[in-house]
Parts: C-alpha cells; structure tokens; sequence
C-alpha cells in the first residue's frame, strides 16, 4: 500500500509533499521520507514511524526556486520498517518511490548485484532505481531508460521517480495502485489520492493502469481524462475526542441519517442513480469484501436472502479471484469497500468484468477506484473515516444493504407495503440506538478494566449476530492486540467449547427479538464449563457474570446497532487503557493496496 506524493513547481517543495504525506498517512506509518531535487542538488530525508519524525527531521531543510519533489509514507511490505528500507530509494543520481508490490524483484535484483549495483536495503522497490540507472548506463534516454525498467517488471505498482539527468521531470507509471496528476497556480501536483490534492490543484487527471510517462510543467494537458476537482475537502477534526475512532462512533447516529436521506421516504425506498430494471432477471448475488466490509456483507447476505429473497453468496476478495469461481450469467457482483482502493476488492472486479456480469460497488469515498471499476455505486455517506478500526462506515454499509435488500424485495414484490413500511421504520429507529448515552459509555469504561488478560475472548451470536460478533471481535484485535474471536453460538459445542475455563471470556450477543432461546442455550452451556460470560443484551440473564445492557428495542435490527455501538466502544476502552494508540494501531493500515 503506502502512499506517494510529488510536485514539480517553484515553492517551497516541503510544503506539499509533507502536508500531502499527512492526508496520505492512513495508507501507512511505519516510515515515511521525501526527495528533493533542484539547483542541481538531490537532498533526501527518512525517518522511521510516523510522519512527525520526518517533520522533525527536516524541519529547518528549505528548497526553493524551481524544482522536483517526492514524498512516501511506507507500510512495510518487504523488509523491516527501518531507515534503510524507507522511500525514497536512491542509486547514484536519482530517486523512486513506489507503492505495490514488485513479484519478481528477487532475480531483478540478483542480475543486478551480478553487475555491480549495491543495495542497501531489503526492499523490492530498490531494483527499481537501480535498473533504471543500469539501463541509462547502457546509453538509453531517460525516458525509454524508465520504460525498459517498468516493462520488466510484475506485479502492482505507482512509481515515481526522479533523476538528476532530467532534473524538470517526474517519471510515472501506473499498474493497480491508484495515482492521480494535478495542476494548480503553483505547478503540478501527484498523489496516491485526490485528498492531498485539493487546495493545490485545479484539475485532475485520474491515470489508468498502464499508464507510463514523465510530467513536467509543460504537458499536463496531453493528459486522459482531465477533470476539475473539487475543492471543499472536509478536514476530519478530533473536536474533543480523545481519538477520532471514538469521535467517528458517535458520529453513527448522524451518518446514518445521511445514509437514509432521499432514500428513503414515505414508505417507499428508492436511490438516486440505480434504477429498478438494473435488477432485472438477477437470479443470484456475489458479494466480495475484505476486513469490515466483509462482515457487513456477511450481514447483507442474511438480510438480501431474507428480504430480497435472492441467494446470495460472500467471498473473502483475497480469497476469490484463485479460486477458480463458477459465475452465473444472472449473478450480481456487489464489492463493498469503505476506502475503494483495497486492492483484493479491486482486483476481484477486475476478474469478474469480462464475463460480464452487472457489478455494484457500496462504497465511502466517489471517484476511488473500486467506484470507478463498478457499472453502478451506492456511496455509503459516512464522511471521512480516520480511525483504521472501521466504525461508521461498518454502520452505513450495513444500512445501505438493509435498504437495497428491502428495495429489491418490493420491486420484486416479495414484500408487502406494510412490510417495507416497518423495515423503514426500523431503520430510523436503528439510527436513533446508535445515539451514545453517557450512562452506557460510562458502563462500558467501568466494565473494560476486568477485560484486560485472559487467555482469549470469543464473541458469539446467530444470524446477523453471527457476522457482528465477528465484526466486534475484529475491533477487539485491531486496536488492544488481544486474541478474539467470533463464532456462531451454536458452533461452540463443536469444538471450541474445549477451550472453555474461568479465563476464557466470552462476549455473548442476545438479542431479545431474533432466537434469544436458542443463543441462551449456547450460553448456558459455556457458563456451566466455567466461562467468564459478559451478555449485551436488553434481557437480564442470570447466568453472565457482567451484563452489558443495551436499551430495550422493537426489531431485532434496532438492537443489531445497538450493540454495535456498545461493542464498539468496549473495543476502544480496552485499546485505551492497555496504552495502545486506537487510531493508527500497530502494523495495520486504513487503506491495504497490496495483495
Ligand atoms: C484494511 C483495514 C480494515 C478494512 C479493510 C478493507 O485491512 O485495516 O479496517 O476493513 O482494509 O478496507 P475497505 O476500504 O476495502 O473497506
């Protein structure tokens, strides 16, 4: 993944590229570094970890008057997250920093080492650098130097680079990782994303895979698809949060309002852009997600089987595009992705496209490139998500299923209108439990101090419960470091029971409105094994050591985000007192562009 930067212009070079970096951070903190060139001097900055130390280390360094600049923060693929192994890569007179992953970098490397280049880092990106300059001391220009360099490599990639020997240039290509040119007043601009570009560019050009040039200040305008950008970029604010992750949960309430809103009105659910026949003679649904958003499309299937009365199916992206799948020529293909960049996610649309199936993307972020790929979009509405644990945008994908799943079963007429009128009702009433009552935050603060040890928690629920306890031990794992995991509560009794014992505690989802009998069976069982029980439910249960109590609901649904919320919440107030940073957690990324 990571996230990369350049500019070409006459200020201040530092500028962007740091402030750029700081936009870009959710792809990665383990490392971040910058390159200047002008006046004929190539200055490079690495540090290791977050941005500030990179900020601190080139904090008294100015470059004015005309010049190039990159800028790269890292997650670390190949190699430790050191200095050595941080971007920009350097060869003898240029610089390359990249995002993705070179596959064959290993024998790339091996022939180059055989003729002389020495490398100092761990890194698949170095080879790039350095077959460059290879090719260039073979006699090539610098730009068919570069394109012998990309065409041999495999694998996904942004680059840029830059090179002493054409100090007014940025080379680029593209394959697979998203990468964006910009010009504005002060020149041109390049990043992983549009975010970093508001405020300095004007207009954008979104490159495809397979794209492969240099940019100077003179050719922007031989560029695809130049489009003006938009300049209103919403700067997320802690505004008296302890984290964003927290302020981001007690955002749910209002962003699922905006989720709903124009969508849902009347007794009727319709949206804007996706008209009723693009469903037609739709026998069967694919939805495929990574991380979050598969456990909200684990969520969809129950409620798409449920409601729409259509088989639906979910695959783990990663997993399904090796796995040699069968496509129906009726089968829907819906990607879910909060960021629209995940690679996996993106990858697996690229591989069900020539069949020519309809593809639907539920998505937070327009233009990515997931929304891009996809015949159709459903944006989400969550606003800028910061917390890597995913919060709101979970709750908005979810919602966003419900609705479809409720749309699709009244054009297809498999619920009545007093049916889709309840659903909406729900629904409102769902956005309203996600309102976070001080007494319940207060609760769960209390409650997190006797949740700090044991050897594992094991969060169980059924039906759409199921997907939530994996969801909620998911948050657990992301942000405190400790062993969750998520179970159907019938499936315990098939093995993992064995490992029940007074440190084994267990996270028991009861909702009072979906088979509240069938679960407490499940519980009663581990209980009776000794398992510490906490149960969030709106119902006392006598056998739980702890209750976490939600308010009691009319829908099954309503208590769904309830507990959400309240689990949420338990997730954080663990990460925080164990000391962990909630929200940029150890090795993990908001946005994952390698496979
Ligand atoms: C990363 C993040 C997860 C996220 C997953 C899918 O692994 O750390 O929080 O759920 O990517 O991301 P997407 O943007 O496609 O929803």
């Amino acid at each position: 993944m990571c996230g990369i930067v350049g500019y070409i212009g006459n200020n201040e070079k530092k500028d962007f590229i740091l402030n750029g970096l700081r936009e870009l951070e959710y792809r990665g903190y383990d490392s971040a570094g910058i390159a200047t060139l002008s006046n004929g001097e190539l200055i490079t900055y690495k540090a290791v970890g977050k941005l500030i130390n990179l900020e601190q280390k080139c904090k008294d360094f100015t470059s004015t008057g005309f010049g190039v600049a990159i800028g790269h923060t890292r997650w670390a693929t190949h190699g430790k997250p050191t200095e050595a192994n941080a971007h920009p890569h350097i060869a003898e007179f240029s610089n390359v920093i990249h995002n993705g992953i070179i596959e064959n970098y290993k024998e790339l490397k091996e022939r180059l080492e055989k003729k002389g280049h020495y490398f100092l880092s761990q890194t698949d990106t170095e080879v790039i650098v350095h077959l460059f300059e290879d090719y260039l001391n073979d006699g090539l220009d610098c730009f068919e130097a570069f394109k012998r360099t990309i065409g041999e490599l495999r694998g996904a990639y942004a680059i840029l680079l830059i090179t002493k020997k054409e100090p007014d240039k940025i080379f680029y290509a593209k394959n697979a990782s998203p990468l964006i040119i910009g010009r504005g007043e002060g020149g041109i601009y390049l990043a992983s994303s549009d975010a970093p570009l508001m405020g300095y560019a004007q207009e954008v050009s979104y490159l495809e895979d397979g794209a492969l040039g240099y940019i100077d200040l003179h050719n922007f305008s031989s560029l695809p698809n130049i489009k003006q950008l938009p300049q209103n970029k919403g700067y997320a604010q802690k505004e008296g949060f302890r984290y964003f992750m927290e302020k981001e949960i007690y955002e749910q309430s209002g962003v699922l309002l905006e989720t709903m809103m124009g969508r849902v009105s009347e007794g009727k659910i319709s949206f804007e852009n996706l008209s009723a026949d693009f469903f037609d003679g739709i026998g069967e649904i694919t939805i495929c997600a990574c991380g979050t958003s598969y456990h909200a499309g684990m969520v969809g299937k129950y409620l798409l089987e449920r409601y729409a009365k259509i088989k639906t199916n979910v695959v783990i992206a990663s997993e399904y595009r090796y796995s040699s799948p069968v496509l129906r020529e009726d089968e829907l293909f819906i990607a879910i992705s909060q960021s629209g960049e995940t690679l996996d996610t993106l990858e697996a649309i690229k591989f069900v496209k020539p069949f020519g199936n309809k593809t639907l993307a539920i998505c937070n972020v327009d233009n990515s490139s997931i929304v891009r790929e996809c015949d159709e979009v459903l944006l989400t509405r969550a606003g800028i998500e910061k917390g890597v644990a995913s919060t709101k945008a979970f709750a908005t994908q979810v919602m966003v299923l419900w609705m479809l799943s409720t749309y699709i079963g009244s054009i297809r007429g498999n619920l009545s209108q007093k049916e889709v009128q309840k659903n909406i009702e729900d629904m409102v009433a769902s956005a309203k439990r996600t309102e976070i009552s001080a007494k319940m935050h207060e609760k769960i603060k209390r409650l997190s101090k006797r949740y700090l040890h044991g050897h594992g928690f094991f969060f169980i629920g059924r039906d759409v419960f199921y997907p939530l306890a994996l969801e909620s031990a998911l948050k657990l794992k992301e942000i405190s470091y400790l062993h969750a995991e998520g179970y159907p509560s019938g499936e315990m009794k098939h093995g993992p029971i064995a490992l029940a014992d007074s440190e084994l505690f267990t996270v028991a989802l009861m909702p009072e409105h979906l088979l509240y009998e069938k679960i407490k069976s499940n519980v009663e069982e581990l209980s009776a094994r000794d398992a510490t029980i906490c149960a969030v439910s709106a119902l006392e249960f006598e056998g739980a050591d702890d209750m976490l109590y939600i308010p009691s609901c009319s829908s099954y649904m309503e208590e769904f985000f309830s507990m959400m919320c309240a689990l949420q919440l338990f997730a954080l107030e663990i990460a925080i007192r164990l000391g962990n940073d909630v929200d940029m957690p150890r090795n993990l990324a908001k946005s994952v562009t390698v496979e």
